[in-house]
This record gives structure tokens, C-alpha cells and sequence, in this order.
């Protein structure tokens, strides 16, 4: 296929510098879009709009008929792997996600990976909807991005069970008892393979893993816990789906970005906040997609802040002369006024 008929998102993630930049937005379909929180206050709870293909195919569109962005990604939340292996999972209000404790060997044991499969089927069956309606309403530009968590921040919050500041327990226990750490980080690994395997199939174009606690890690855990489960992660799924990019998300790593990328073999990196899109540019491989990094509060803000923040992102993007994917550095939060958003694709476009 001639490279200007595929889709700016997966250009730029083949390696190419397009410009103006593709750009989506970490959690594009939330609770800051009213559409949302209609469809939302219909049902029971938040793990039944994800298994709810009409319902989740319907949000993850949402930002799309909006804003017309560059990607569409999956409505799903990263915690429905241990849901799916048989771990509990509750959402609270106000609280976010709870989950039992793991913390000894029976509770691994008790993990079914055979139940994967038929657990996300509901899943699957939203990127189906969702690849359809891409095409039924014309967004033929708009690309497909799967996702997962990658394996160690979901132990965290099995581990932990639930959010944390910190994750203490999770390493505590990962330096205490790395036998069974490691074997937890085996399970999810595979697991997530068949996870986005399926999603492919399903007609995702690209995938995505979010390891948003990457930075609680010194760099030789970092090594064991968050590059080589993604290096097999992504050593699998290439040789199965060598056409699908994997853009990887190790949040707040800092000074290990780019040994990440390189170590990895993710064909995009996800840059947080608090990076510098230059000196990222300067540690990660040339051919891979560097993607980020807007303060979503500069988001909430608008005006002039928000210029400020996203011209300077632009520019710095510019400079670097590579593959580059306009978004935020981490996701969008539910006080974001949507005409910002509006305001911020307009700006990126121009360009
Ligand atoms: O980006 C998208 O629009 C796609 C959907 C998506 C959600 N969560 C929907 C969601 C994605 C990609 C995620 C990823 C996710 N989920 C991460 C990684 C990225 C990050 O934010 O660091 C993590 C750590 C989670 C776990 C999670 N899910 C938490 C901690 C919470 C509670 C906090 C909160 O924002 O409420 C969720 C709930 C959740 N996931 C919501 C949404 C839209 C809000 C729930 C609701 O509508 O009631």
C-alpha cells in the first residue's frame, strides 16, 4: 500500500515524520463528554459498560463524532484482565477500583487463564462494532487502538488491591518473594497476549500498553518487572501481527525511557508529563514514534496556558524531525471543559 493512503496514525508509528501530527487523547471517552455520562448513568456499574458491546462501542465513538480524531481506542479499562482471570473487581464510587489482596501463592493459583477467552468475548465483539462503525460513518482515517495494561502495573493493583501513592506492598513483595512475583508477572504476561491477540483479530490496527507505575521502579527491578514482560509482549504479538504497531506507556520513567524503547522493540513510546520531548528525542531510537505529552491541566486551564503548553509541545516536535503522535502525558480529567478540547485540536491541526 502507497504510504499516504494508510492512516496518519499508523504512518507515523512506520516510522514516518508526519505533520501536522496525528493526535488522540488518553481517555478521550470519559466522564468530561455529557454524551458519556448519559450513556454511563444507565447502567449499573462501570464494569458493565465495558462488557456491554452496544453501550462501549457507542463512548468509544463519542470523541470521534466530536472531535474527529486520528484514533479511536477501545473503550475497556486496563483492570479487565484480572477480571477476566477470575480476580475480583469492583469500582466504588468516589474510590476508584478494589480488588482482592494477592498476596500468596493459592491466590495465584487460583488465576484461570482458560477463562480469558470467553471472559473478553463481549470485548471483542465492541471492537468489531466500533471497526464497522469507523467505516459505516465515514472516519476513514481514524485509526484502531487496542490496549492492555502491561503486566506489572496491573500486579500492582492485584497486589496492592487497588490504587496506591507509592505501591509499597507491590514492591515489598516483589523483592521479598520473586518467585512468586515473578510467576504473577508470567500469568498476566500470557495472558495479555491472548487479550490483544484477540483484540487484533477483532480488527484493532495498533495496541497500546499503559504501564502507569513503571516509575515507583528502581532500574534493575524496572528491568525484570516492566522490560521484559513488554519485550516478550511485544516479541510475540510482532511475530503473530507484524503489521500491528505496539506503542508502549511506562509512565514516569524518566532517565529509562529510552533504554525502554530500544530494549523493548515497541515500534511508539508514550512520553509523561514531565518529560522533555527533546531530550526524549535524544535517547529514543530514531524509527520509533515518540508520543505526548500535554499537562492535562493545561487542558482544564484553556486560553492562553493551553497555547503556551501545546505550541511549545508542537514546536519541540517539529525540531525533532521524526515520527511524532500529538496527545496528553497522561489521561484526560472528568473538569475538562470540551470546548478546550475542541480549542486544542484546532491548534494541533494548524500546525
Ligand atoms: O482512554 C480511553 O478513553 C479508553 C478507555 C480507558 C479507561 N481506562 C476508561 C476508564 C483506558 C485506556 C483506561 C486505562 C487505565 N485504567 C489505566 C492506565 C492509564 C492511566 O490512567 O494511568 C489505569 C491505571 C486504569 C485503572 C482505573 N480505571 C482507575 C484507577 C480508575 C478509577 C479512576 C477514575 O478515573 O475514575 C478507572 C476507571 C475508569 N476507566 C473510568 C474510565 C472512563 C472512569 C469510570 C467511570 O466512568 O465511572
Amino acid at each position: 500500500m502507497p504510504s499516504d493512503s494508510r492512516k496518519p496514525l499508523l504512518r507515523a508509528l512506520a516510522g514516518e515524520a508526519v505533520w501536522p501530527p496525528p493526535m488522540w487523547l488518553m481517555r478521550q471517552a470519559g466522564r468530561y463528554l455529557p454524551e458519556y455520562r448519559a450513556i454511563r448513568a444507565g447502567v449499573p456499574d462501570f464494569v458493565a459498560l465495558c462488557t456491554s458491546p452496544d453501550k462501549a462501542a457507542e463512548v468509544t465513538l463519542q470523541p470521534i463524532r466530536r472531535y474527529g480524531f486520528d484514533a479511536a481506542i477501545l473503550f475497556s479499562d486496563i483492570l479487565i484482565l484480572p477480571w477476566a482471570l477470575g480476580h475480583g473487581l469492583e469500582f466504588k464510587e468516589g474510590e476508584g477500583p478494589v480488588l482482592p489482596k494477592l498476596r500468596d501463592a493459592a491466590a495465584l493459583d487460583a488465576l484461570s487463564l482458560d477463562r480469558v477467552a470467553d471472559a473478553v468475548a463481549p470485548i471483542m465483539e465492541t471492537v468489531r462494532r466500533v471497526s464497522a462503525g469507523l467505516t459505516a460513518e465515514g472516519f476513514s482515517q481514524t485509526a484502531l487502538i487496542g490496549f492492555a495494561g502491561a503486566p506489572f502495573t496491573v500486579a500492582c493493583y492485584m497486589v496492592e488491591g487497588g490504587g496506591s501513592r507509592d505501591f509499597a506492598a507491590t514492591r515489598a513483595l516483589a523483592y521479598a518473594d520473586p518467585g512468586l512475583f515473578g510467576r504473577l508477572l508470567d500469568v498476566l504476561t500470557e495472558a495479555t497476549i491472548v487479550y490483544l491477540s484477540a483484540q487484533v483479530e477483532a480488527g484493532a490496527e495498533a495496541l497500546m500498553l499503559f504501564d502507569s507505575w513503571a516509575g515507583v521502579l528502581s532500574p534493575l527491578q524496572f528491568k525484570a518487572q516492566v522490560i521484559q514482560p513488554t519485550r516478550r509482549i511485544v516479541e510475540v504479538m510482532r511475530q503473530r501481527y507484524p503489521h500491528v504497531p505496539i506503542i508502549g506507556f511506562p509512565r514516569l520513567s524518566g532517565m529509562l525511557l529510552g533504554g525502554y524503547a530500544g530494549a523493548t522493540g515497541v515500534q511508539g513510546v508514550g512520553m509523561d508529563t514531565s518529560m522533555d520531548l527533546g531530550l526524549a528525542a535524544s535517547q529514543v531510537p530514531a524509527h520509533v514514534a515518540l508520543q505526548g505529552n500535554l499537562d492535562p491541566m493545561a487542558l482544564v486551564a484553556g486560553g492562553d496556558a493551553l497555547q503556551r503548553e501545546a505550541n511549545a509541545i508542537l514546536a519541540a516536535a517539529r525540531a525533532a524531525n521524526r515520527p511524532y503522535i500529538f496527545n496528553l502525558g497522561h489521561g484526560i480529567v472528568p473538569q475538562t471543559p470540551p470546548d478546550h478540547v475542541a480549542a486544542l485540536r484546532d491548534l494541533v491541526r494548524g500546525a
